[in-house]
């Protein structure tokens, strides 16, 4: 990684009043988490269809129940690495700093950021689906396949978003909203293939926000990219945490 890069990221974010950040399966892949697309990704071994749409767990809930109470398991273990916690640092350096997340996998959570938008849901919360309740639930294994609401009986599902099915329009409303304030958008881990999520930074840049990206590859956002820094998240913002320190 070339360290004028990082110092110019550092520059930025040290100028800048409002940041938003949008992260994806990227930040999580140095944790042992795998990512959907990449050359070992979920979507390569599984087919999404038979298990992240609502059509599959009207079809088979618990063959998506199963996969879902593997996912826990795998996440579960797994800890935070050095991109979640420089960002949950961070969030109690710049005064006002935004965390949007794909990610259901709860590491953000974990690592310690509070201010947090979920836009995918969160692996560890299940839904009711008859009174839509949502509550927070850490078995790993799960009890009972599929599990059920202790209030009625009815049959639990995951509290996260499936292909085929919109976003909490609240969620996505102030996610919107803090892209259009931001003077600065840093983009991490994404392939910015799945919408809306991957409209967020294009929203940002044309409301005037500088977008920095760090992947290890391209992708159809590094065009819009003011920097894009090449690499593992793990290793860049420690880095620019460090130069930040010195400036
Ligand atoms: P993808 O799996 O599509 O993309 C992961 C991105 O992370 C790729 O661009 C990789 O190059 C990059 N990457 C890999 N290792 C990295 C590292 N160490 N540091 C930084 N970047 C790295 O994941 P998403 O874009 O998050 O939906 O996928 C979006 C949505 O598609 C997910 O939220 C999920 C999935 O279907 C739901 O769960 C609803």
């Amino acid at each position: 990684m070339n360290s004028e890069d990082i110092k110019r990221a550092a520059e930025i974010f040290r100028n800048a009043k409002r940041i938003a950040v949008l992260t994806g399966a990227g930040i999580s892949a140095e944790s042992g988490v795998p990512t959907f697309r990449g050359k070992d990704g979920l979507w390569r071994q599984f087919r999404a269809e038979d298990l992240a749409t609502p059509e599959a767990f009207s079809r088979d809930p618990k063959l998506v129940w199963e996969w879902y109470n593997w996912r826990r398991g795998l996440v579960g273990k797994v800890e935070p690495n050095p991109a979640h916690q420089t960002l949950a640092k961070w969030e109690t350096v710049f005064p006002e700093f935004a965390l949007i997340t794909q990610n259901v996998d709860g590491l953000h959570v974990k690592a310690g950021s509070k201010n947090i938008l979920e836009l995918h849901g969160n692996i560890w919360k299940l839904r009711c689906t008859k009174e839509e309740t949502v509550t927070e639930n850490h078995a790993s294994p799960l009890g009972e396949i599929p599990p059920r609401c202790p209030a009625c009986g009815e049959m639990l599902r995951p509290h996260v978003v499936w292909f085929g099915e919109a976003l909490d329009p609240n969620i996505l409303h102030r996610a919107f909203s803090l892209c259009s304030l931001c003077e600065v958008m840093l983009v991490i881990g994404t392939s910015a293939f799945v919408q809306p999520a991957a409209s967020l930074p294009l929203y940002a840049s044309d409301a005037g926000a500088k977008i920095i990206e760090i992947n290890p590859d391209p992708t159809p956002l590094t065009s819009y990219a003011n920097l894009f820094l090449q690499g593992k998240a793990g290793e860049i913002l420690p880095l620019i945490d460090q130069y930040l320190g010195t400036i």
